[in-house]
């Protein structure tokens, strides 16, 4: 194992650039250096990313792809292509990325060919959603399926649910409601109105032993028997899974069962059966179109150099604030409605991801890894949070998004849309100092008093940062090239940390006192009379 990235001289030497930095002026850079866009700007085929607005120069970039190179990054991305156990603490590989293969492509584990395997599945999950959206599917009593339940959580959920409310306009498939937390709330809004005759059950869960899922999935099983009887089960379940056994015990058939492999970590499943929810409800062919685009960025991020490569980019102007400006947090602004889940969907993948204290080889780690990932879409955002991070003590860097076409059909909102997303970028960039402040009050007629008093309210700091990530339009091939950037970005922050970005061993813990817990509040427990469980158990504290 080399020496821990914080421990190198590529990192020191950021650290004393970071001191050289302490006066760098956004505002003032901005306005002198006109070549900033085109020189601080990079685009895929779908996406550009507009990176001038950042606390950076063309030094702290050079600097950043040393630290990069130091780490090794382009060895380990190639070792995540290659198939090799990249995901030490479970020994395994971290092989997603051949979920969205084309069939000339050669991926590998342990030697032996994959390809051909997650295609034949691809082939079989997609034909069946084929024929549920077609009506050929169908339940005991012969009626085509008229609506979907998808209970799953995590992994098994977000990245599905996102795909499809952000392609919502093109869905004509049956509609498709999501289950995935554990409280009774959430099952009673999925199965509300619902007829079982007409209903599709998929359980989504690469264990199939998740409590939430197995708990909503027996709860959504009880509901269709009732009605039904128990052999509708066969016809009206479906699961995707690494745990066929379990599947099966459930009652759910092996033609029913999707599977895929250990290989694939929950949180990058969505191109694997996982998306079978998106397939239902936006067909085929749109799905493998969300593949091609995500195997697009897979090229670009394997064939560019570091400085033109959207996620080692984005990757290491995080790093920078993250472990040079000690910033713990970043916000996600998507200016469309469309993506309004895409912050849920990235706090898992960061967050799960990254969330890590210890080194690839155990040791542990001494900066900051992941930040606490957090956002909304704007506009409305701009009336929840902005004010904060316009005025609030420090930064918190940005990741706005927007798209350039009007696809909503009302161009006047997209124009505005647009407008406020740049509006706020300059407003966090160039902030307002007291010199406009005070000729803005004066112009308004009032008196130096007055002024004086309301000079550091009036004012803003500006100096914070932002990325302006654009896409043409939200297809499928563009979403697929979004959602991929986002994952090789997390990856690529893994590699400089040297931690195992495909892991959560943290999510165990909680996982095993909720059943200890369990049994207590089920159980005629009396250790805790006059405690919490106590309490709980008596569903009052009086
Ligand atoms: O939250 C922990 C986790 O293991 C996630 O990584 C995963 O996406 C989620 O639970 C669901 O797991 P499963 O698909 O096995 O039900």
């Amino acid at each position: 194992m080399p020496d821990a990235i914080d421990q190198t001289g590529a990192w020191r030497a950021l650290e004393r650039h970071r001191s050289d930095l302490a006066g760098f002026s956004l505002r003032k850079t901005l306005r002198e250096d006109s070549g900033r866009f085109p020189r601080l700007s990079c685009h895929s085929e779908r996406l550009l990313l507009d990176f001038s607005r950042n606390l950076l120069t063309d030094r702290t970039l050079e600097l950043l792809r040393n630290l990069a190179a130091t780490a090794g990054l382009e060895r380990q991305r190639e070792a995540m292509f290659a198939g090799e156990p990249v995901n030490v603490s479970e020994h395994r590989p971290a092989l997603h990325c051949a979920l969205r293969a084309a069939p000339e492509d050669d991926f590998r584990v342990g030697g032996e060919p994959v390809t051909a395997t997650v295609l034949h599945e691809l082939e079989r999950f997609t034909a069946f959603a084929e024929a549920v959206r077609r009506g050929e599917a169908r339940g005991t009593g012969g009626e085509p399926f008229a609506s979907v339940i998808s209970i799953g959580i995590g992994g098994s959920h977000l990245g599905p649910a996102l795909v499809l409310e952000a392609l919502a306009a093109r869905a004509d498939g049956p509609p498709v409601r999501f289950l995935a937390n554990l409280d009774g709330h959430d099952l009673n809004r999925a199965l509300a109105g619902l007829d079982p005759a007409r209903t599709l059950v998929l359980v989504m869960s690469k264990s199939f032993g998740t409590l939430e899922t197995r708990v909503n999935a027996e709860d959504v099983r009880t509901w269709l028997v009732n009605s039904l009887g128990e052999e509708a089960v066969a016809s009206h379940f479906a699961a995707v899974t690494s745990n066929p056994g379990a599947a099966g015990e459930f009652g759910i058939p092996p033609e029913r069962q999707f599977t895929f492999q250990d290989w694939v970590g929950g949180r990058y499943s969505l191109w694997s059966a996982i998306g079978l929810p998106a397939a239902i409800g936006l067909g085929r062919e749109a799905f493998l179109e969300l593949l091609a685009g995500a195997r697009e960025m897979d090229r670009h991020f394997r064939t560019r150099p570091l400085l033109e490569n959207l996620p080692v980019l984005l990757a290491l102007i995080g790093v920078w604030y993250i472990n040079f400006h000690h910033r713990d947090s970043l916000a996600v602004v998507p200016y469309d409605e469309r993506l309004r889940l895409l912050p849920a969907w990235l706090q898992q993948l960061e967050m799960e991801s990254n969330g890590k204290g210890v080194h690839l080889d155990g040791s542990p780690v001494s900066h900051e890894t992941a930040p606490v990932v957090w956002g909304g879409v704007g506009s409305n955002a701009q009336h929840a949070f902005f004010q904060r991070l316009h005025q609030g003590p420090g930064f918190v860097p940005l990741d706005l998004l927007a798209g350039l076409e009007d696809e909503s059909g009302h161009p006047r909102h997209h124009r505005l849309l647009l407008a406020n997303c740049l509006a706020q970028a300059q407003a966090l960039a160039h902030g307002r100092d007291a010199t406009e402040v005070r000729a803005m009050l004066e112009e308004e007629g009032l008196g130096p008093e007055r002024i004086e008093t309301l000079l550091p309210h009036r004012s803003f700091p500006g100096n914070r940062p932002s990325n302006l990530l654009l896409y043409r339009r939200l297809d499928p091939r563009t979403l697929g090239q979004l959602l991929a950037l986002y994952e090789h970005k997390v990856f690529c922050q893994a590699a400089i940390w040297q931690i195992n970005p495909f892991d959560q061993w943290g999510v165990e813990l909680g996982k095993q006192l909720a059943g200890e817990f369990a049994l207590k509040l089920e159980r005629d427990d009396k250790s805790d009379p006059g405690g919490l469980i106590g309490v709980l158990r008596r569903g009052r504290w009086d």
